[in-house]
Order: C-alpha cells, then structure tokens, then sequence
C-alpha cells in the first residue's frame, strides 16, 4: 500500500513514516522543509533500513504537487504539512491561513483528479472551546482563540464538505493532544527552530544547559498543584494512531474525528519532577506569570478512537520523558 505522508520530514510526520515502513507500508513524503531539515528524513532511513522517495516541494504549488500524484498510484494520504505555532499565527494570520489552507485544498484537488479517496488529516485538541468540560470527547463544542486553530477548524470543514461532495471520500480527522517523546532510537525527535514554546523541548533544552531554568507560566490555576494540566501522549504511540487511521479509513468512507490522547492529565510541575527522576538530573525552574491564551486544564475523552479504531496510548511518562532526553543527547553530541 502506498502512502504519501505530506509533512513527513517533521516531527510526528517522520515518526509515523519510521513506524510505517516497519509494518511494510510503501511511502512517498513531501515536505517543502521549511519547519524541518533532511536530517529527518536520512534519520527515518536509517531506522528503516529502506530507502524511500522524497520531494521538497510546497503544497501551496499545485503543479509540483500534482507531479506526485502523477508518478505514483497513491492509495492514502496522511496530511501533517501545516505551520503550527500558535504565537507566530496570532502575528502572522495570512501566512498561517495560506499555507494551511491552500495545502489542503491543493490536496483535495489532486486527490478528486487522481481518484485518491483516503486521507488522514493532523488536526489538534485545539480545536475545541476552552470553556468545554474535561475530558474532551468528540462532540465537544468548536471554535478556536487563534489563526492557527481556525486554520485547523477550518480544514476539518474543507475536508468534511469534501467528502459529502466525492462519495467515495474517506477522511479521517486527528485531534492530537500534547505530542511529546521521541523514536527510542534516538534518531528522531523533535527539533523546533529557534526557543521553544512547548514545555517539553524547552524542559529538554534546559537539562542540557541551552537556557538557565523552565519558566512555569502560573501555579494559581484550578489545578491540584496549581499548574496547567495537559494530556501528554508519547509521539509513537501517535504514529499508531494512524496506522489504524489508514486501517478504518479503507473499510469505512465519509468523515470521521478521533481524540488521540491518553485520557490522563500531567501538571507542569509533575513533568518536571518525571523529567528529573526518569533521567536522573536536576531541572532548574521558578515559577513566572501565566501564559496568555493558556486554559488551566485540557485533557481528552480517549473512549471513541478505543472503540472504533482500537487504539490505546501505551507508553507512559517515564518512556516519554526519557525518549526525550535520548534523542536530546545523541542530537548534542552529533552537533559537537
Ligand atoms: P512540524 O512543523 O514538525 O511538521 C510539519 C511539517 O510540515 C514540517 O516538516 C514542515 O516543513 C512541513 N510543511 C509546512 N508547510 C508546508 C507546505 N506548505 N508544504 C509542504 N510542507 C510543509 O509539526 P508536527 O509537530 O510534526 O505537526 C504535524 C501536524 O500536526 C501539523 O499539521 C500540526 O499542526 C499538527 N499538530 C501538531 C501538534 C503538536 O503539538 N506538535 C498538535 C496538534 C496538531
Ligand atoms: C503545556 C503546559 C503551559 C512552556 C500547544 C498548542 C496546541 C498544540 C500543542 C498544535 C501549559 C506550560 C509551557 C513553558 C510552561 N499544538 N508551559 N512553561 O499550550 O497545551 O498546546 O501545543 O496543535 O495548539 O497551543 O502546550 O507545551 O506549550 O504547554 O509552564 O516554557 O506547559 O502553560 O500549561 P499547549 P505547551
């Protein structure tokens, strides 16, 4: 089965493309690297033991695009291309909205003329109000509180519109929750450009000595320890998710939504503390104010993609904490 994985030379893209070649999955990726470098695809090679086609090339350009669609016979797509940065969205909306919007449809457009008709699409938990109740199920209320999660909101919708037009459209939404960890390997992980946003890299880059201490943005939320509480899932467990994605998606068509998450809540302070104790080190941090834009607690309801796709997250926060600081060694000591 040929799969063409669209943003595979970034983080969960590169990691579901190493889990699947390993289940006998044949891949194309596209990848225009303009959040991501080569080291990830030569990364995923080197799990592998395979080579595999790979295209730099902008969704945004249809011709370019459409050229893959042409070379192979493309049987699934697993859409991850998208720019994600919540702050740089809320400073540059029109970018976010070109590029996440325009990929899609250039997608759905090459899909209907090559008589393409699976897609598994990376949207996120973001996607839902923040004043819902926890857990989050899937008929949670929706509205996002920036450019990017519209711009997700947004895709559901083309890609749900899609598949009422094309009958034989199968789509299947992703609401990932708070990806973390990396391949056991080492290989691969997650490499932002410039200082982090997300508390796991920045944790990750702070234990190698990159910056002085975590700055835990506010410990007067609602919380048992007065920290924001998120539902971590380990990036490999994800990376199944949609091997299964791919598994419903050919028996099933329409349009579909899945919560990937564990269904557990972690505080900043509890990952800390899982940080030190899995890798055995101390972590600097103090307590700064809270974040703007930032909910006290976000957490899924996992029961819908158990049920129906049979997925479980598996892999705890040790393994996530300590994958982590793995790939974060074996990265520090290659750059020196
Ligand atoms: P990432 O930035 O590491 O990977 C996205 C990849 O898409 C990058 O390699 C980037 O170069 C590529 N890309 C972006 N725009 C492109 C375009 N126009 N054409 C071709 N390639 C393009 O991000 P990630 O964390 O791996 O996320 C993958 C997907 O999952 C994204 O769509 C993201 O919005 C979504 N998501 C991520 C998270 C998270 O916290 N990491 C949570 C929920 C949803
Ligand atoms: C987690 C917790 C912070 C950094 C974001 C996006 C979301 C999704 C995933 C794509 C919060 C706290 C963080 C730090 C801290 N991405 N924190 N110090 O905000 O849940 O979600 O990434 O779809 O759209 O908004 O993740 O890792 O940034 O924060 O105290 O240096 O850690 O306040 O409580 P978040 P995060």
């Amino acid at each position: 089965m040929k799969i063409l994985v669209t943003g595979g030379a970034g983080y969960i893209g590169s990691h579901t493309c190493a889990l699947l070649i390993e289940n006998g999955f044949s891949i194309v990726v596209a990848d225009s690297l303009i959040n991501s470098s080569i080291n990830a695809i030569n990364g995923v090679k080197k799990i592998a033991g395979k080579d595999f086609p790979f295209y730099k090339t902008d969704l945004r350009d249809e011709a370019s695009l459409e050229k893959i669609f042409a070379a192979f016979e493309i049987d699934c797509i697993i859409h991850f291309a998208g720019l994600k940065a919540v702050g740089e969205s809320v400073e540059k909306p029109v970018m976010y909205y070109e590029n996440n919007l325009i990929s899609t449809l250039n997608l759905c457009k090459c899909m209907k003329k090559y008589g393409v008709s699976k897609v598994i699409f990376s949207s996120s938990a973001t996607v839902y109000k923040s004043d819902n109740p926890m857990p989050l199920t899937e008929n949670a209320s929706l509205g996002a509180c920036n450019p990017y999660g519209w711009s997700k909101f947004m895709c559901e919708q083309i890609l749900y519109d899609a598949s009422v037009a094309e009958k034989d459209f199968s789509v299947v939404s992703l609401r990932y929750f708070n990806p973390v960890g990396a391949h056991p390997s080492g290989l691969i992980g997650e490499e932002p450009n410039g200082i982090p946003n997300n508390l796991m890299p920045f944790i990750a880059q702070t234990a190698r000595g990159i910056h002085s201490e975590v700055k835990v943005f506010g410990n007067d939320y609602e919380t048992p320890d007065g920290t924001g509480v998120r539902d971590y899932i380990h990036v490999m467990d994800l990376a199944k998710g949609h091997q299964l994605a791919i598994d419903f998606a050919q028996k099933n068509t329409g349009f579909e939504t899945f919560n990937l998450g564990t269904g557990s809540g972690v505080s900043v302070l509890e990952m800390i503390k899982a940080f030190e104790t899995a890798n055995t080190l101390k972590l600097p941090y103090s307590i700064a104010p809270r974040r703007a834009g930032d909910i006290a607690i976000s957490y899924a309801n996992p029961e819908k993609a158990q049920k129906i796709l049979g997925f479980k997250a598996e892999k705890t926060v040790e393994e996530m904490c300590r994958d982590t600081w793995n790939f974060q060694n074996i990265t520090s000591k290659t750059q020196s």
